[in-house]
């Protein structure tokens, strides 16, 4: 998938089925695996609210389970104004499974884009003991 217009969407339609009883703010994401497959994710969150589960990892959890590991992009949608910008939990997630270089897409509800990287999201990031 090369277009960030079809990423925005599957972002966007990642976020309408999310569970936001609390927040009221949708959240969605859109993982493109090398292998070609799209992981939707959204927010889901909990009355005991520190157990709330972000889009992005929504997304790398369903991936990761289904055995899929190799990813090439990843598309982030938020009811914002500005372009949304992911939570740290999130950006350590996403550095434990994709390159420094893996393009990120950041979208506003009306479709503003800001594009940066897994490794400018999170510069001199914590990295297995191996
Ligand atoms: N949230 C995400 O899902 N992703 C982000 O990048 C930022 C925040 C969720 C968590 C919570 O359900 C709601 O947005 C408000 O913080």
């Amino acid at each position: 998938m090369a277009m960030d217009t079809e990423l925005f969407k599957q972002a966007r339609e990642a976020a309408s089925v999310a569970y936001v009883p609390y927040s009221h703010f949708p959240v969605g994401a859109a993982l493109v695996a090398k292998n070609g497959l799209v992981f939707q994710g959204c927010n889901i969150e909990n009355a005991s609210f520190g157990l709330t589960n972000c889009a992005e990892r929504t997304a790398i959890f369903k991936a990761v389970s289904s055995g899929v590991r190799e990813f090439e992009m990843i598309g982030i949608y938020g009811e914002t104004e500005e372009p949304i910008s992911p939570c740290g939990a999130c950006r350590q997630v996403l550095t434990e499974f994709c390159p420094d270089e893996m393009p990120v897409w950041l979208f506003s509800k009306a479709g503003d884009v800001k594009k940066t990287t897994v490794g400018d999201l999170l510069p001199y990031h914590f990295k297995n003991l191996d």
